[in-house]
């Protein structure tokens, strides 16, 4: 049985359980004594990993930008190409598949009619299937060939939050597996990302406790008719779930796009009404995501940089700033999407929206 547990509301709750969302995704999956990468639901595809020519990822709403994070981690780690699909277009595709593509149909519930539509396309051209689903003995992860769950445990609100972080963890470990079995990354990797995941538990609880940062802040733009979030690789998939959050639970035109994309359109629409939320954690993208933050400045735009704690003094151009730990930029993702749906959340509820169920949206979507 699911309640609030002392929550005002069922996101919020789902916002603060996702330390443990990551324990219990990599519950068994990181061995305790050795270190070591497990994943069970995998081994009968072991034996044909070095076969795998593409992946193709089809999923729909929050977990299609759980996939656009995975193909960055597949890519990186196992060096195979991935394409990300919105599932409802999947079916108008005329591109046969063979075995050798694996493709991974992502649902949080298992039961989205245009990812299950996908999925059985997907089945007929002749992909081979591996379903990554929340919902255990959901339809799709029976259907599919191998299912690999995501343990996020029961998500209330219709606004997912704590799955698309059990999802984007999946990737990253399916990435590590992918790519410890394809030899294509040496153990010395694989070990140091497990350490960043063990860790994140911790570096998650410390963005919760910025919290009333979160607040005062959303409470300063919650009147604004518009948005626009920018992130850049790794943190380009959280620009779009930022945005989608966003809109779920507060109904404001919110869009998001590849930060450097902003020069070739987006920055026409740029003034003192449309505020920019902007992803510049540390990292390798870090200072051409600079100078996006300055254009969007430079147009009169208001800037919120979720940036990391060690640019604290040397970066003050943005309107308002919100912290995340230090971390490997690999993983920066995964703290500043608990940003976001902060921002999300607090921005509604000083609207006075109903947060877990906002109108016209249902959990899980069985029309076409
Ligand atoms: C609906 C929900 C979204 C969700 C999407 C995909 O539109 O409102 O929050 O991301 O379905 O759901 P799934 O269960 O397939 O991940």
């Amino acid at each position: 049985m699911c309640d609030k547990s002392g929550y005002d509301d069922f996101m919020l709750k789902e916002i603060h359980e996702q330390p443990q969302t990551v324990i219990d995704t990599l519950k068994g999956r990181v061995l305790p004594d050795t270190g070591k990468l497990y994943i069970s639901e995998l081994t009968p595809l072991e034996s044909s990993v070095s076969d795998i020519e593409r992946i193709l990822v089809l999923a729909c709403g929050t977990s299609w930008h759980s996939g656009l994070l995975g193909k960055i981690f597949i890519e990186k780690y196992a060096q195979i190409p991935v394409e990300v699909q919105i599932a409802s277009e999947y079916p108008n595709s005329d591109l046969t598949l063979n075995k050798d593509v694996l493709c991974m149909c992502v649902s949080q519930s298992g039961e989205t009619t245009d990812t299950k539509n996908a999925m059985q396309t997907a089945k007929k051209l002749g992909g081979k299937i591996v379903a990554v689903c929340n919902v255990i003995g959901s339809s799709m992860a029976r259907e599919a060939d191998y299912a690999i769950y995501t343990y996020a445990g029961p998500e209330i609100s219709i606004a997912s939050t704590k799955a698309f972080m059990s999802q984007a963890v999946t990737f990253l470990l399916f990435a590590l597996w992918l790519g410890e079995k394809r030899k294509t990354i040496d153990n010395n990797t694989v070990s140091a990302m497990l350490n960043e995941l063990l860790n994140l538990p911790e570096k998650i609880r410390r963005v919760l406790k910025t919290e009333k940062t979160v607040k005062e802040t959303a409470d300063f733009y919650k009147n604004t008719g518009h948005f626009i979030y920018l992130g850049r690789h790794y943190n380009c998939p959280i620009a779009f779930e930022g945005a989608l959050k966003l809109k779920e639970t507060t109904y404001i035109h919110s869009e998001a796009y590849p930060s450097g994309e902003l020069k070739h359109g987006p920055v026409a629409i740029l003034d003192e009404n449309f505020p920019v939320m902007i992803f510049v954690p540390a990292g390798k993208a870090n200072d051409k995501i600079f100078s996006n933050l300055q254009e969007a400045r430079a147009r009169g735009s208001k800037v919120i940089a979720v940036m990391s704690e060690i640019s604290r003094n040397d970066r003050p151009e943005s309107d308002h700033q919100l912290y995340i730990p230090d971390c490997n930029e690999e993983v920066s993702p995964f703290l500043t999407v608990v940003v976001a749906q902060l921002f999300a959340y607090f921005t509604a509820k000083g609207l006075g929206k109903d947060v877990d169920k906002p109108r016209n949206l249902v959990k899980s979507v069985l029309a076409e």
